[in-house]
């Protein structure tokens, strides 16, 4: 998704500029841009492709002793969404004057109408962006006070947003709004840094303030005024960021995915660290805000995601329904936005994302907060949008996730769900013995991945099997069925191998069709209810030639003599037993997309976080 640096301080904007997009490449662009005021003048260079190829060419074009002066400037990394990652098409824009530029995540919807009145004022455009005409409405706007102009202009305008704009006719400023785009600003000693994400932050100041929707702010090198569209002062209070650059970084590994695999049972011992209650045999989320009464009160959970976390939310349907015998729901956030959904306040509504910010997601938990719904959020992102939107929920202590495939957030989130089924179903018909034997399962989840983690090298052999396929079916039941699926995304967003999870009974109802020869089948077909069921299954695909990948739990010696090839996991909680194995597919997709030669951090089309539907 598209990313935002601004600065303005003491000097060499340039160098915290390209710094910052440097931070934020992990999100995925196509192409990246920045401007420079020096005195009256603004300097813009652009160039598609990576922040590699701005630095060079803006270095190239501009004079050594002026990057070095400016202490003014934003920059932008580009996700195209109106028109190709061209020079043209990137970010900052200037308006018509020359006098103005601006930077922009998000969509303006009127775009083209807007455009078309200011081309009948005798406007100029030289892209096909809808931020381009967003800068030549403010230019348009603009009297003489460019925090005027920027009011004006949004006031106009349908659509998100969040910018960054200078004018060379107000120096020592930058002004920047959001609404629907996340904007976060960096409070530092005689500078202060914008960004669309603390990422690019991390290493000037841990003091931050969050813009909320429809907040605009004069930015100076010692000051924030925050206010309202209407000019309103409002509060926003500067927070800690409490984190550290080291976090970003790869760390010695070759790349940010395989960091955050490996991470998992650090990440998991995070999240779970201080929310199982011993005694009780119960959990702790005292973010949720609810008491055992409230928990009570509630009839039914909806759980609402995207992409990985909507398969978290998968595992947490069969969980909720498992263990807290309560009628649990899940929806993708798109369409449950739009399809006016039958809420009430017996019902709790849990959004679940690494991001917070992702768009669908952040409308979903609106829209379930319009139909009076007890309203909460799994997030990672500490003071994302969702989170603060929610206002109470349980953040996944996962640290940053950098690579665009989610691996560490998954695993978290589905630990956080596991401990919400626990506390929801101790105030229910869970009995204390349950829930303290399922309190020691989950304690151990770390080390059920640590041992996963252990097979790496055995794990990248068996990938090298398979590297040259082009097609793959993962199949599971009961809680297996998510895992499978996310498996599938997993090796098709970085290895761009066309695969595809499915319920192992639902193979015989049409996608068997699809099995020739050597076609590779991953079967997830650990210990559990349904794993017999599955393994005639594998039966079945292995009478058409296909090659069977099993992850399987150790020592079911039935279970390898079905497979051509396995990953053992050790024998869990069969809802347990959903970390292990998903990291199990971890592994082995990131092997295969390594040997592959692919990408892997920021794969082709893809961004870390969707801010736009
Ligand atoms: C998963 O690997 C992808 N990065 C994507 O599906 C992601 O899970 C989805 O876009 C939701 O993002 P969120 O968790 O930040 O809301």
């Amino acid at each position: 998704m598209c990313g935002i640096v601004g600065y303005i301080g003491k000097a060499n904007a340039a160098s915290v500029l390209i710094g910052g997009l440097k931070r934020l490449e992990y999100r995925g662009y196509d192409s990246a841009g920045l401007a420079l005021l020096d005195g009256d003048v603004i300097h813009i260079s652009k160039a598609p492709g990576k922040v590699a190829n701005l630095n060079a060419k803006a270095r190239a074009e501009w004079d050594a002793g002026m990057i070095e002066r400016a202490g003014t400037g934003i920059a932008h990394t580009r996700w195209a969404t109106h028109g190709p990652p061209t020079e043209a098409n990137a970010h900052p824009h200037l308006d018509e004057s020359g006098h103005i530029a601006l930077v922009h995540n998000g969509i303006i919807e009127n775009y083209r109408s807007i455009r078309a009145r200011l081309e009948s004022k005798g406007h100029h455009f030289r892209s096909e962006t809808d931020t381009e005409v967003l800068a030549h409405l403010i230019g348009d706007c603009d009297k003489g006070d460019l925090l005027q102009a920027v009011r004006d202009a949004l006031h106009q305008v349908e659509g998100t947003f969040g910018i960054a704009v200078i004018s060379s006719r107000e120096p020592g400023i930058i002004i920047t709004a959001r609404r629907g785009s996340p904007i976060v600003i960096g409070v530092g000693h005689g500078e202060t840094i914008i960004a669309s994400d603390a990422s690019a932050i991390l290493a000037h100041t841990q003091r931050v303030i969050y813009l909320d929707d429809n907040d605009i702010a004069v930015v100076t090198a010692d000051a924030v005024d925050v206010r309202d569209l209407n000019n309103f002062p409002v509060t926003r209070e500067i927070a800690e960021l409490g984190l550290d650059t080291a976090a970003t970084e790869k760390g010695g590994y070759e790349h940010f995915m395989l960091k955050e695999i490996h991470e998992q049972p650090e990440s998991l011992a995070n999240a779970i660290r201080g929310r199982l209650d011993h005694q009780l045999g119960s959990s702790v989320l005292s973010g949720m805000g609810t008491s055992p009464r409230d928990l009570a009160e509630i009839l039914r959970v909806v759980m609402v995601g995207c992409g990985t976390s909507l398969h978290a939310a998968m595992v947490g349907e069969y969980a909720l329904g498992d263990i807290a015998d309560i009628p649990a729901e899940v929806r993708q956030a798109a369409d449950f936005r739009y399809r006016n959904p039958i809420l009430g306040n017996h019902d709790l509504v849990v959004a679940i994302s690494q991001s917070g910010e992702t768009a669908d997601t952040l409308a979903a938990v609106r829209e379930a907060r319009q139909k009076g719904a007890f309203v909460m959020s799994l997030v990672n992102v500490v003071g994302s949008t969702i989170a603060r939107e929610t206002g109470r929920g349980v953040y996944l202590h996962a640290g940053p996730e950098i690579s665009v495939a989610s691996t560490k957030a998954f695993t978290s989130q589905v630990s956080v769900l596991l401990m919400m089924a626990l506390k929801l179903g101790r105030g229910r018909r869970f009995s204390r013995e349950e829930g303290l034997r399922l309190a020691l399962e989950i304690e151990a989840i770390p080390e059920l991945v640590r041992s996963v983690i252990k097979q790496d090298k055995l794990i990248s052999e068996i990938a090298a099997r398979y590297v040259d396929n082009e097609h793959a079916f993962y199949i599971g039941r009961g809680p297996m069925y998510p895992v499978a699926l996310e498996g599938a995304l997993k090796l098709k967003e970085i290895s761009y191998i066309h695969a595809e999870g499915y319920h192992a009974a639902e193979l015989k109802h049409g996608p068997i069709a699809l099995l020739q020869k050597g076609t590779l089948v991953v079967a997830v077909a650990c210990e559990g209810p349904a794993k017999d069921k599955t393994l005639g299954n594998v039966e079945e695909c292995r009478a058409r030639g296909a090659r069977i990948l099993g992850v399987i739990t150790e020592g079911d010696h039935e279970a390898e003599e079905v497979m051509d090839d396995f990953i053992a996991i050790p024998r869990a909680h069969p809802l347990v037993a959903t970390i292990p194995a998903t990291v199990a597919l971890q592994l082995f997709s990131y092997h295969v997309a390594r040997l592959r030669g692919c990408e892997i951090d920021q794969p082709r089309n893809l961004a870390k976080s969707v801010t736009v539907e």
